[in-house]
């Protein structure tokens, strides 16, 4: 397959590669910071759209596992499958299953599943249209897609404080070498309609930036390690970065933080040419009996 021209952006790598390596001390907790900032929100979301007993789950890009271990123990789903290209942070437990694997691979097929949920991995995908319909695909008649990113919420207009003027530097320096691109973002509903689903809806959380938060933590963390790309960009120095991470850390922050967008929508149930449609699949799953 052609690749779309932005698949062809990115210089230098790809997510855990240039940026966000795996093997550099501190990751697991980054992740789980960004974890603590938003398990919440997801679950709520999850419970709302009907997640629970009898759902066939599939997480992508599973990180540390958060979501799918809480699936699990408080949704009480019947399986998890916790699919990442790296596993060396999933917290295992009886019960998920998992799966290394490239979910941009065009041969990515484990099944069927009733819930199919990825939150921030498509904005770090190049390939993320053909891979939102490839996961739509993965989504058994009558379940839900639910894909959460980060949402850059600033315009022209934002005041500019030192967390602003890092965060240009992090979204741009995150496109030139990974090819990171939260502009998709908030396409995301009109994505999930074009890839087949129905009753498709989105939300936005964002999460105040106080000093010490969980959040407050994952930018500093996540400017950290990302600061030769943002240096690269030209739009911040090392004070400048240094600036951001004192302002994030101190009562004078008023910047607001880029937001978590949730965006679900519903594969119809299948309907025979001649007949009533099916009741819906309590396995999750007609292809590999998930
Ligand atoms: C920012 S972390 C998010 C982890 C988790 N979903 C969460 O929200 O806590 C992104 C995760 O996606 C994984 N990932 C990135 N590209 C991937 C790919 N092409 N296939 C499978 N996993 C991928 C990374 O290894 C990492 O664990």
């Amino acid at each position: 397959m052609t690749p779309a021209p932005h698949e062809d952006a990115r210089s230098d790598g790809r997510y855990g590669q240039a940026v966000f390596r795996p093997d550099q001390e501190g990751e697991g907790a980054r992740i789980d910071f960004g974890a603590l900032a938003y398990d919440d929100i997801t679950m709520t979301r999850l419970r709302a759209l009907g997640v629970g007993p009898g759902w066939h789950c599939l997480d992508v890009g599973a990180g540390t596992g958060t979501v799918s271990r809480r699936l699990l123990d408080e949704a009480g789903v019947a399986s998890v499958l916790a699919v990442d290209r790296d596993l060396r942070f999933l917290t295992r437990r009886p019960g998920l299953d998992v799966l290394e694997a490239d979910v941009t691979a065009p041969d990515f097929d484990p099944g069927r599943f009733r819930l199919v949920h990825a939150r921030f991995v498509l904005m770090h995908l190049p390939e993320r249209d053909r891979v939102i319909t490839a996961l739509a695909e993965l989504v058994a008649p009558g379940g839900v897609l639910v894909l959460s990113d980060a949402v850059d919420l600033t315009s022209d207009r934002t005041p500019g404080t030192p967390y602003t003027a890092v965060m240009r530097a992090l979204w741009q320096g995150l496109r030139d070498t990974i090819g990171t691109d939260v502009s998709w973002v908030p396409s995301y509903p009109h994505l999930l309609r074009g890839a087949g689903l129905v009753s498709v809806a989105a939300e936005i959380h964002v999460p105040p930036l106080l000093p010490g938060s969980p959040i407050s933590r994952f930018w500093a963390d996540t400017w950290q390690r990302s600061r030769a790309a943002m240096l690269a960009t030209g739009l911040v120095d090392e004070a400048a970065i240094e600036e951001a991470v004192r302002y994030l850390d101190s009562d004078e922050c008023a910047a607001l933080s880029a937001g978590m967008l949730t965006a679900w929508g519903r594969k119809p149930e299948s309907v025979p040419p001649d007949g009533p449609p099916t009741a819906p699949d309590q396995s999750g799953g007609d292809r590999a009996a998930r």
